[in-house]
């Protein structure tokens, strides 16, 4: 695992990006695994930019979204599908067949899963994985307790995330009871993983993810057992930290 620590959020955001676009660059048909919630949205910013003023090509790759409300279609403005239109797809020239995002309304959520599970192997699985973190160590909606061996199927959300969420829906409208997400075992078997984390509010579950015992109850922590994560921070997500931290991804060659 490398732990990179920048200052703040916009050189993290910018650091992450010089990553994804390294991949890119030396595999145009990249299959990369996307994350939603505000931490992300910097480095999606940046590849926007990358992308109109650099020409990053993004035509050959193939997208996976990690995870996605059960009963919102895409054209809700809470969906997760929503969510990724406006802050990345529509501003590349990803080719919309590329892109996958969980079905929220599936008439088989099983099947769905099943068949989005034999879908990230058709493309050869994924390269590489974007993820958040929750306050309470969750990677996706892999919530603590969630079994690290898990594929990708639906979860019920806790009342505590329902509650959170209430503030998106209009009073009269349901908030989301289900989520389809990928697994902390479908996250484990891309073969990189970037993982970032801002401000002090993610410093105990980055502390528990990066330096505590590899537990259900943090799903995070499972990252220690991959080959290759990267670990984005600023200062605050990495005030807990006891190690030190200080490398650069490009100094790095992985086995
Ligand atoms: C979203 C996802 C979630 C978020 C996490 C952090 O697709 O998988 O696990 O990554 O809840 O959310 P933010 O970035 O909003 O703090």
């Amino acid at each position: 695992m490398l732990v990179i620590v920048n200052d703040t959020y916009d050189p993290m955001s910018k650091e992450a990006a010089k990553l994804v676009a390294d991949r890119l660059r030396k595999k145009p048909n990249l299959v990369l695994g996307l994350a939603t919630g505000s931490t992300p949205l910097g480095l999606y910013k940046e590849l926007i930019r990358f992308h109109k003023e650099e020409g990053l090509d993004f035509s050959k790759v193939t997208t996976f979204n990690l995870d996605e409300y059960v009963g919102l279609p895409p054209s809700h403005n809470q969906s997760y599908h929503y969510f990724m239109n406006e802050h990345l797809f529509k501003h590349i020239n990803l080719d919309p067949r590329h892109i996958h995002v969980p079905q929220g309304m599936a008439k088989d959520v099983d099947v769905f899963c099943s068949w989005y599970e034999q879908r990230i192997a058709e493309c050869g699985g994924i390269d590489l994985q974007v993820l958040g973190i929750g306050a309470n160590g969750h990677i996706a909606f892999n919530e603590p307790g969630s079994s690290l061996g898990s594929r990708t199927r639906i979860k019920t959300l806790t009342g505590t995330t329902r509650g959170d969420n209430s503030r998106f829906f209009k009073p009269n409208e349901d908030v989301p009871r289900y989520a389809i997400t990928m697994g902390v075992g479908t996250i484990m078997d891309s073969k990189e993983l970037l993982l970032l984390a801002s401000k002090t509010g993610k410093a105990e579950a980055v502390k528990a993810a990066v330096e505590g015992p590899i537990t259900a109850m943090c799903p995070a922590s499972i990252i220690q057992m991959h080959r290759s994560a990267f670990v984005f921070l600023d200062k605050e997500a990495a005030s807990e930290l006891t190690g030190m931290y200080n490398d650069t991804w490009e100094s790095k060659v992985f086995a």
